[in-house]
């Protein structure tokens, strides 16, 4: 084996001791399947013109971009921007920002422990058959629709995206081969909120993109309006954890969930992993991040 992980995490200490240590630790506790696909996923982006040096460069950056993110709410105690046209050029239409930051999400979906158990959760929750079509909002890098792909259980798969790179690294994910070959998935470029999809879909997903949005209640009505009777639906985010295209902060767990009732949603299970070191009580205490995971149905 080559060891890309560990050749990452080495490169990525030489210029940030904390975030070498920790991902260094945090691959000694992976386990050995989600390490190789790992290795997998790395091996990926080199064949498609990445190498060691630039990954652990979109990694840094994109924990440096957090890290400033975190300043700013801990001054203003709000996010930097609110609105959609604030962040839209700088972030979802800008190529090389937008590759560097799906890179940098990919590598903490296997490093950071709040994402590892949200892709464990949504692993475990996806339904292996079920007629009808699986839509997912937001796939990014590609990794949650491409785990959808695999277990081949829908008959039809639509992904839709705000970022022209997020589509393409999706694309280049599944038409790689090298996590399988995948034919016939549909994958449209459109905010979501602005497009009719097909409907009603068995399974709706979307991770990650509910605080990416100025108006989540309505993001939530319109996932509900997809959805089939008894339809899967699942959505992940977070509160307090500021990054720059993050718009909008929930008044909490609570205010998250009282959006779901109020979009006619009724909480199926429930994963919150709060800030490392806290409970869920003491991170809502202190405003720091809660990461969040729902399968949901219509109530
Ligand atoms: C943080 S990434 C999430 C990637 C992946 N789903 C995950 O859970 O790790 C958010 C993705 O949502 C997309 N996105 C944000 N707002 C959107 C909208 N209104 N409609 C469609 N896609 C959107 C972004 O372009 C980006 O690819």
């Amino acid at each position: 084996m080559d060891d890309l992980s560990g050749r990452l995490a080495a490169l990525i200490r030489e210029s940030d001791l904390i975030q070498g240590k920790f991902i260094a630790e945090s691959l000694a506790r992976l386990p050995q399947p989600e390490r190789e696909e790992f290795e997998r996923y790395l091996r990926f982006c080199l064949a498609n013109g990445e190498s060691i040096p630039s990954l652990a460069d979109a990694y840094l950056g994109m924990v440096d971009g957090i890290m400033g993110e975190q300043l700013y709410f801990a001054r203003n105690g709000r996010y930097r921007y609110s609105r959609l046209d604030e962040v839209e050029s700088h972030v979802y239409a800008d190529p090389e920002y937008m590759g560097r930051y799906v890179r940098g999400i990919a590598i903490s979906l296997y490093l950071w422990p709040q994402h590892q158990e949200i892709k464990r959760f949504f692993q475990d929750a996806l339904p292996a058959k079920m007629a009808g079509a699986y839509l997912e909002v937001g796939p990014g890098h590609g990794m949650f629709f491409l785990h959808a792909l695999r277990g081949g259980g829908f008959n039809r798969y639509l992904g839709i995206d705000i970022s022209p790179t997020s589509l393409a690294a999706t694309r280049t994910l599944l038409d790689s081969g090298v996590f399988g070959n995948f034919s016939g998935y549909e994958l449209i470029l459109a905010d979501f909120l602005s497009v009719e999809p097909p409907q009603p879909v068995a399974a709706c997903v979307a991770g990650e993109v509910l605080e990416h949005v100025e108006r989540p209640e309505l993001f939530l009505r319109k996932f509900r309006r997809c959805a089939a009777p008894g339809g899967f639906i699942f959505i992940s985010t977070c509160v307090n954890a500021p990054v720059i295209d993050h718009i909008h902060n929930f008044n909490g767990v609570e205010g998250l969930e009282a959006l779901f009732s109020s979009a006619g949603l009724d909480i199926d299970k429930r994963l919150l992993v709060p800030h490392a070191g806290r409970s869920v009580e003491q991170a809502a205490a202190m405003r720091l991040p809660i990461s969040m995971a729902y399968v949901l149905r219509k109530a």
